[in-house]
Formats: C-alpha cells, sequence, structure tokens
C-alpha cells in the first residue's frame, strides 16, 4: 500500500481537454466561409487561425489552438457594454432607449422598431444608441469606461488596434447613415462622430480567445470574473444582457442558435464568439472565417459539437 494518495483531478478536466483538441482537430481542415472584407484592415486577417479556449466558474481555463492570437473583438463589445450601460446608467434609462426584441434581419440593418428604438442592444443601432448614451453621460472619458470594462471582463488590461479603428471609421458609412436616423428621433443625441468614434474604438479592443472564455465565464459566474474574483457587473445587468444575447446575440441566426446549441452568444465579424453557461463556464472561440450572417464558421460548429459532447444545452 503506498503512502501516498494519488492526486486528485477535476471530474471534467480530462474529457473536456481531449474534446477541446478533438474539436480542434476535427475543424482545422474546414475551410468555408469568408473573412471579413468590409472593414478594408479586417481583410488582413489569418483565415487559418483557430481558437478554442474554455474557462470554468470555478477559474480553470483549457485550450487548443490558437488561443492567444489577438483579434478585434467588434460585436462581442455589444454585451458587455449593454451591461455596463444598465448598471452604470439604470435600467429604467437604457430600457427606455432601446428595446428587447429580436430583429430577424442582419445586424447591420438600418430598420426599427415601430416606436423608432433600436431593436436591441445586440444589433448595430442598438449598440451605437448603447454607445451614445453613455457617450452623453461620461464625454471624453466614455471609451475609456468600455476598455476598463472590457478589460475587468477579460482579467487583463486590453488594447486598441488603431488600424482597424482608423480603417472602420473611414468606411463605416453605413453606421453613419444609422447613428443619424437615431439623432432623428432622439436615439442619439449630441455629435455624432464623438458617439461612432466611441462605438468604433469598442468594436477594435484586441482580444484572444482566452479573453473571450473569461469573459464568458464572468457572464457565467453572475458577473464576478472567477479567475480575478472581481465583481465586473451586477446579477441584474448579467441576467438581462444573457437573455437579449439568447433572443439577438447570433442575429438572424438566433433562432436556430438557441435551439441547437442552446447556450447565450454573441458573435463578432473579428472572428470571435463568446458564449456563457450561467454557473458553468465561459466559451471563446476564434476563426476569422464567416458565414453570411456574419458568425464564424467553425465557431459555430465548435459550439454546437461541445454542446452535444457536454450536453450543454441550458433547456
Ligand atoms: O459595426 C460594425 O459593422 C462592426 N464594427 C461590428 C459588426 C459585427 O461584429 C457583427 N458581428 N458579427
Amino acid at each position: 500500500m503506498p503512502n501516498f494518495l494519488p492526486i486528485p483531478t477535476t471530474p471534467l478536466e480530462t474529457p473536456l481537454l481531449r474534446a477541446i483538441r478533438d474539436i480542434h482537430a476535427r475543424f482545422t481542415p474546414l475551410h468555408d466561409g469568408e473573412v471579413a472584407s468590409y472593414i478594408p484592415e479586417l481583410g488582413k486577417a489569418d483565415p487559418d487561425h483557430f481558437g478554442i479556449a474554455v474557462a470554468t466558474t470555478d477559474g480553470h481555463v483549457y485550450e487548443a489552438g490558437d488561443t492567444t492570437v489577438p483579434f478585434t473583438i467588434q460585436s462581442v463589445s455589444k454585451a458587455i457594454v449593454y451591461a455596463l450601460a444598465l448598471d452604470m446608467l439604470g435600467s429604467d434609462k437604457v430600457e427606455a432607449a432601446i428595446g428587447v426584441e429580436p430583429s430577424g434581419e442582419a445586424f447591420n440593418s438600418i430598420r426599427l422598431k415601430a416606436d423608432n428604438r433600436p431593436f436591441n442592444a445586440m444589433v448595430n443601432a442598438g449598440a451605437i444608441c448603447c454607445s451614445g448614451l453613455l457617450a452623453e453621460t461620461a464625454g471624453d472619458e466614455a471609451f475609456e469606461l468600455i476598455r476598463s470594462t472590457l478589460s475587468r471582463f477579460a482579467g487583463r488590461e486590453l488594447e486598441v488596434d488603431d488600424a482597424v479603428f482608423q480603417s472602420e471609421r473611414q468606411t463605416g458609412d453605413r453606421n453613419r447613415a444609422i447613428a443619424y436616423l437615431l439623432r432623428t428621433y432622439g436615439g442619439v443625441r449630441g455629435d455624432v462622430d464623438h458617439v461612432l468614434d466611441t462605438y468604433f474604438r469598442q468594436c477594435s479592443v484586441l482580444v484572444t480567445a482566452r479573453d473571450l472564455a473569461v469573459m464568458g465565464a464572468s457572464f457565467a459566474n453572475h458577473g464576478v470574473n472567477p479567475v480575478t474574483g472581481e465583481t465586473v457587473a451586477s446579477n441584474y445587468a448579467v441576467a438581462r444582457t444573457l437573455a437579449v444575447m439568447i433572443s439577438s446575440g447570433m442575429y438572424d441566426f438566433a433562432g436556430e442558435w438557441i435551439y441547437r446549441v442552446g447556450v447565450p452568444a454573441k458573435s463578432g465579424v473579428g472572428g470571435g464568439i463568446l458564449a456563457a453557461l450561467p454557473s458553468q463556464l465561459g466559451l471563446g472561440i476564434f476563426s476569422p472565417r464567416l458565414d453570411a450572417h456574419g458568425n464564424s464558421v467553425r465557431g459555430l460548429r465548435t459550439c454546437a459539437a461541445l454542446s452535444d459532447a457536454f450536453d450543454l444545452h441550458m433547456l
């Protein structure tokens, strides 16, 4: 009889890590989809990059592939900025300005609800309105507030990719049109360029798949970053943000997504997907080839495979 005890293993550890590596190997040959190029600088991304990270609510991170390669957060930022606005400005103000209905349309649709509010904070119109509300209150400090909140969700200081910011600023006429339309209804007030610069900068913050997993785990852990132990959002903000992610986080693919994968998620045209399964884990995927909805092709397949393998569907 040996005089030492076996080293305990986390029950999920070996199967989870093995599954992540298997899924990474299985989907690496998948070359469907196109890198986003409507923001010219994004077209320079290496289409072969592929990273998968899982962060659990007890603070463990499991990774395979390109999980430390930086890319711009793009629309994934919308979820965290919405949570920030709910906490900082109060739910009455935010909910009066932005709806919580799925639009069933593309992320860049210019259509508003019948009451002239954006459908929700996950589409561009709602996110521009949300950044505008923060800019109205925080002025020139608005972007730093957003950057530091994104950083606290990730557990490290995040920076902006200035080339992507400039590129989107130069070519973002559709968002400019949306912002001016919103201003006619009071959904954006004041200087449209300042609001858009805040929004374009927030989309240009650099993250990794690992960061997205930790951000997801901060949502899953009810607003406490499980790696740093810091409270980064209130329970109210987390629950409402995840609710909007369920109905609208994947745009006009949201119904299919929640039916098949069953985990609240948010995608970005940089190729990132963040998913958060309450009380369990956050997922961060990076693969820049996108489908027609603007969602990462390998990211979708990876999340679906992980959901099947570990029965992650919430319902
Ligand atoms: O406003 C835009 O078009 C981009 N900065 C973000 C769009 C985006 O990420 C849509 N996501 N899949």
